[in-house]
């Protein structure tokens, strides 16, 4: 398939997934792209930062539509919601087959990986565009400075997620043992749960008291790996000043945090913090691999990280790379998850991410091996939500929006 070719599928996908029109709820205009109008016909967080950015290769002005869009839902305490329900006839549909974290009907009240400053940065970079990045800027600011506020509660500069679907890696297995997982399946996960939603019911939308309660509660290495980078983009967004290096030092603390407790010399990889008690949960994942996307990662961690993980192939360096879970992994499931997903198959987003991260690094010829398996994923099974790591055959849902990534990698 040549770029003509992948700009075409990616087009198509793109403009059948939009959805646009006036919300009957708060009479808000939106114009956003769906991640997949069967399985996900709602408006996802990190789905619209990652269309946004494959849209900047097709069509800008929606690329800031999309962005304009997800900004409008953010609540005056800063928050944006991970999903937002701008079609509610659609919704009853969804929710016999989802579970939602809500205080309010129309979106959720969880969050999810804060990519969103990255995203608007790639933005008014391609298009130059000073009043959509004025906009911007204050809804983005409240936004990180929400997310510190309410999610950083022992103030370490490492932010915590209170379920797993905040973080964007649903069915993780590194998520097993806190939810108390012994059903390995997507119905065994949805009701272990749903035990954590009955318990968070009277605190929903107080996210110091659901943090406190410690029923789940992660310091996830992938949420803030992204949560630096995004900073620093914000950092860069706001040129120079107070908020430059609020953010900036900010950043700074992350990914120290990120040094100084997740790291595991021995493994060679960082791990996630469970719990108020900070327990780490050794298990290596694909989130282990993404303090990669900080540029001021030190050599000897990136050197770790890509030469006993990446780009082994005991590991992560399968025929098509690189699996949500190492091929090592006792419960590393390669296929048909049936729902039950993050547990082995390969997903575009984070070869998007690792390709990008690995670049930076000066490796290249790994970034651009990442980038060709891609790509004969995509040509062989079409645009889907991910892909076995030995087949490249497609999986999950189909026409799906941010595997359309593709064009930006
Ligand atoms: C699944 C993924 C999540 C994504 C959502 C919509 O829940 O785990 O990361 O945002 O689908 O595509």
């Amino acid at each position: 398939m040549d770029r003509q070719a992948l700009e075409e599928g990616a087009r198509k996908i793109l403009l059948t997934n939009l959805r646009q029109g006036v919300a009957d709820w708060n009479g808000r205009e939106y114009s956003f792209v769906c991640p997949s109008l069967t399985g996900y016909p709602f408006q996802w967080f990190w789905d619209s930062c990652f269309h946004a950015i494959a849209l900047l290769h097709l069509d800008p002005d929606q690329a800031k539509a999309e962005l304009r869009t997800l900004m409008s839902g953010a609540l005056p305490n800063g928050f944006i919601p991970h999903i937002i329900f701008w079609e509610m006839e659609k919704q009853p549909d969804f929710l016999s087959r989802n579970i939602v974290g809500q205080v309010d009907p129309h979106y959720s009240s969880t969050m999810q990986p804060p990519i969103i400053a990255y995203a608007v940065e790639r933005v008014y970079q391609a298009t130059g565009d000073e009043a959509f990045k004025n906009d911007a800027l204050p809804v983005l600011t409240n936004y990180y400075r929400w997310l510190r506020g309410a999610r950083d509660p022992d103030n370490d500069g490492l932010i915590a997620v209170i379920q797993p679907e905040e973080a964007g890696t649903d069915c993780s297995p590194k998520y097993d043992e806190a939810l108390g997982l012994t059903e390995l399946s997507n119905q065994g996960f949805i009701a272990a749960l749903k035990k954590v939603y009955e318990a968070y019911e009277p605190m929903r939308g107080d996210d110091h008291a659901m943090l406190a309660a410690d029923l789940f509660h992660f310091e996830d290495v992938l949420v803030n790996s992204i949560y630096a980078f995004g900073m620093r983009s914000l950092a860069r967004l706001h040129g120079s000043g107070p908020e430059a290096d609020e953010f900036n030092q900010q950043a700074d603390r992350t990914t120290n945090a990120l040094l100084e407790k997740c790291w595991d010399e021995d493994a060679g990889a960082f791990f996630d913090m469970s719990g108020v008690a900070e327990e780490p949960v050794k298990v290596v994942t694909i989130s282990s691999l993404m303090p990669l996307v900080l540029p001021d990662l030190p050599r000897n961690k990136v050197e770790r990280l890509v030469g006993d993980w990446v780009s082994s192939s005991d590991h992560f360096w399968t025929p098509y790379p690189l699996p949500s879970v190492p091929a090592s992994y006792p419960k590393f499931m390669p296929g048909n998850p049936r729902g039950f997903i993050w547990r082995g198959p390969s997903w575009i987003n984070t070869n998007w991410f690792l390709s990008l991260a690995l670049r930076n690094h000066g490796y290249s010829e790994l970034a651009d091996a990442i980038v060709a398996k891609s790509h004969e994923c995509i040509e062989r099974s079409g645009f889907r939500e991910y892909y076995h790591p030995y087949t490249a055959e497609g999986l999950g849902a189909r026409d799906f929006g941010w595997s359309t990534l593709i064009l930006d990698m």
